[in-house]
C-alpha cells in the first residue's frame, strides 16, 4: 500500500490507436457473435436491424459521448469521475464496476473457457454426432435445474485457470504495456479472422437462404415491445456501457483527444463488426439447413446453442477442413471474450487504485484470484441455468439502472451543457444542443421505461421458467449485495484528495 495523498502520474494510452482498439477491444466480445445474431433471428430477422440501430443513435452513441467525455474530463474510473461530479453519487460508480467485476465477467469468463475447451474439441470434431448431447450432458453435466449445483467440471476448470492467468497477466502489465499491447495482436487477428469466417461461409451451399432469413424484415415484430427491450439492453451490453469501462478507458486519453470522433469510431466499428460476424453465422446455418433439409426455426433453439451446438453441427458436416474452420471459430471467439474481460479487470482495478491508492499489482493478483474463485460457481452442473439468471439480471436491469443514473448524475446535477462545452473544446468534431436534450430526457426516459416494462413483465412471470425462490435468491439479489458493497466502499474516505472541477 501506498501512502500519501498526492495524486500521482496518471498512466496514458500511447497512441490514439492503442486507445481505439482496447475500446474496441471491449466492445467487441462474444456478445457480437453469437447474442447479437441469435436476437437478430429470435425477433424476426432483418426487422431486429431497425431497433438495434435506432437504440444505438439514441441511447447508445448519447451515452458513449458522456461515458468517454466524463471519464476523460475527471481524469478517474467510473467511482472517481462519479464523486467528482457530487460525492453523495460515488456509489454509483463503485455499483457499475462490482456487479460486472463480480457478476458479468464471472459468468463471462466460463463461457471464454467453453470456447477453449471447443477449440480443442475441434482438432478431432469431438462432439460427433449429436453435438446437443455432447455439450448439455457430457460437456457441461447439466442438471435437473439451478437448485442442483452437481459437481465442478474438471474440463471448464482447466480452461477457467487459464483464462484468469490471462486476464492477470495482462492487466498486471499496465496501460501501454498490457492492454494496449494486447488488443494490438487481439484486433487485427480477430478482423483477420472474421474475414476468413465470413468469406467461407458465405461460399458454402444453401448460405443464400441463410443471408435472407438474416435480411429479411418482419415489419411485424417491431410492434412487440420485447424486441425493442432486446435491442436497447443489446446496445448497451455490445458498446460495454454502464460498466464503467468506457469511463476509465477514457480517463488515460492525453488531454488533447477528440472524444466526439472516437465516441463515433468505436461505436460504429462495433456494431458494423456485429453486422458483418453475422452474415457468417446465418450462412453457416442456412448451409446446415440446407444440408440436413430441416427447417430454419429447427436450427436455432437458444443462444448458447448456436455457438456450442448449432455451430458444430454445422462444422462436422463441411466437406473441407471442418477441423480448421472449427478452430479459427472458437479461436475467434476466444479472442472476442478475452479481450473484453481484461477491459472490467482494468476498469475495477483503476477504481480501486484511484480511491485506496494501492498498487496495481496487487490489486489485479487478488481480482483474479477473487475471479477465478468465484467464477467456480458457474463451471458446476448447474452453472448454465446461473449464468442464465445472472445474466438476465445484470444486464436487464443492471447496465440499465446505471446508465440512467449516469444520465441523471452528469446531465441534471453537473449540467449537460458543461459536459458539451469541455467535449467541444477538445473536439474537432462538435456535437449539438440535440446531446443535451438526448441525455437529459430521452435516453433517461426510454431507459426508465424499458425498465418499468421489463419490471411489470418479470412480476407477471417468473423469468426462464424458474421457480421464484430462484429468481429472487440468485438474480435479485446479486444485484442488491453488489448494491450494498457499492454504498460501503463509496462510504470509505478517499486516499487521495479529490480535487473537484
Ligand atoms: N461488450 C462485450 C460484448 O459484447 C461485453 C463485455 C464487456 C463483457 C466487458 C464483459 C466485459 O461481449
Amino acid at each position: 500500500m501506498q501512502e500519501g495523498i498526492m495524486q500521482p502520474h496518471r498512466a496514458q494510452w500511447k497512441t490514439r490507436m492503442g486507445f481505439l482498439l482496447a475500446a474496441l477491444g471491449s466492445a467487441v466480445g462474444l456478445g457480437n457473435i453469437w447474442r447479437f445474431s441469435y436476437l437478430c433471428y429470435k425477433n424476426g430477422g432483418g426487422a431486429f436491424l431497425i431497433p438495434y440501430f435506432i437504440a444505438l443513435l439514441i441511447a447508445g452513441i448519447p451515452l458513449m459521448i458522456l461515458e468517454l467525455g466524463i471519464g476523460h474530463k475527471m481524469r478517474g474510473s467510473a467511482p472517481m469521475s462519479l464523486a467528482k461530479i457530487n460525492p453523495h453519487w460515488e456509489w454509483v460508480g463503485w455499483w457499475a464496476v462490482i456487479f460486472v467485476m463480480f457478476g458479468i465477467v464471472l459468468y463471462y469468463s466460463v463461457i471464454i473457457s467453453w470456447c477453449f475447451n471447443y477449440l480443442l474439441y475441434s482438432i478431432n470434431l469431438a462432439w460427433g454426432d449429436d453435438p446437443n448431447d455432447f455439450f448439455f450432458k457430457k460437456f457441461l453435466g447439466l442438471t435437473s435445474g439451478p437448485q442442483k449445483i452437481g459437481n465442478i467440471r474438471s474440463s471448464i476448470l482447466f480452461s477457467l485457470a487459464l483464462v484468469w492467468f490471462l486476464n492477470w497477466f495482462i492487466v498486471f502489465r499496465g496501460i501501454e504495456k498490457g492492454i494496449e499491447r494486447a488488443n494490438k495482436i487481439f484486433m487485427p487477428l480477430l478482423f483477420f479472422l472474421t474475414a476468413i469466417l465470413v468469406f467461407w461461409s458465405l461460399r458454402l451451399p444453401g448460405a443464400l437462404e441463410g443471408i435472407k432469413i438474416y435480411l429479411k424484415p418482419d415489419f411485424s415484430a417491431l410492434a412487440r415491445p420485447g424486441v425493442w427491450v432486446d435491442a436497447f439492453s443489446q446496445i448497451f451490453f455490445t458498446l460495454s456501457l454502464g460498466f464503467g469501462i468506457m469511463i476509465a478507458y477514457a480517463s488515460y486519453l492525453p488531454r488533447k483527444s477528440d472524444i466526439v470522433h472516437n465516441a463515433y469510431t468505436i461505436s460504429f466499428l462495433n456494431c458494423f463488426y456485429s453486422f458483418f460476424a453475422g452474415f457468417a453465422v446465418f450462412s453457416t446455418i442456412g448451409y446446415m439447413a440446407h444440408h440436413t433439409g430441416a427447417k430454419f426455426q429447427e436450427v436455432i433453439r437458444e443462444s448458447i446453442g448456436l455457438a456450442f451446438v448449432a455451430y458444430p453441427k454445422s462444422i462436422s458436416l463441411l466437406p473441407f477442413l471442418p477441423q480448421l474452420f472449427g478452430i479459427l471459430f472458437f479461436t475467434t471467439l476466444f479472442v472476442a471474450g478475452l479481450s473484453s474481460s481484461i477491459s472490467i479487470i482494468e476498469a475495477f482495478t483503476s477504481a480501486v487504485m484511484d480511491k485506496f491508492n494501492w498498487k496495481r499489482k496487487n490489486v489485479v493478483t487478488v481480482l483474479s484470484i477473487l475471479g477465478f474463485s468465484g467464477s467456480i460457481i458457474f463451471v458446476t452442473g448447474g452453472g448454465l441455468y446461473w449464468i442464465d439468471i445472472v445474466d438476465h439480471f445484470l444486464s436487464h436491469y443492471g447496465l440499465v439502472m446505471v446508465g440512467i443514473l449516469e444520465a441523471v448524475a452528469v446531465a441534471w446535477i453537473y449540467k449537460a451543457h458543461r459536459v458539451r462545452d469541455y467535449i467541444n473544446h477538445i473536439s474537432v468534431l462538435h456535437i449539438g444542443r440535440w446531446w443535451d436534450i438526448s441525455v437529459r430526457y430521452v435516453v433517461p426516459g426510454v431507459l426508465l421505461l424499458l425498465l418499468v416494462n421489463g419490471i411489470v413483465h418479470e412480476v407477471s412471470h417468473p423469468y426462464g421458467g424458474y421457480s421464484w425462490i430462484t429468481i429472487i435468491l440468485v438474480g435479485r439479489d446479486w444485484l442488491i449485495y453488489t448494491l450494498f458493497a457499492a454504498f460501503i466502499v463509496a462510504m470509505r474516505p478517499w486516499k487521495k484528495t479529490l480535487h473537484i472541477e
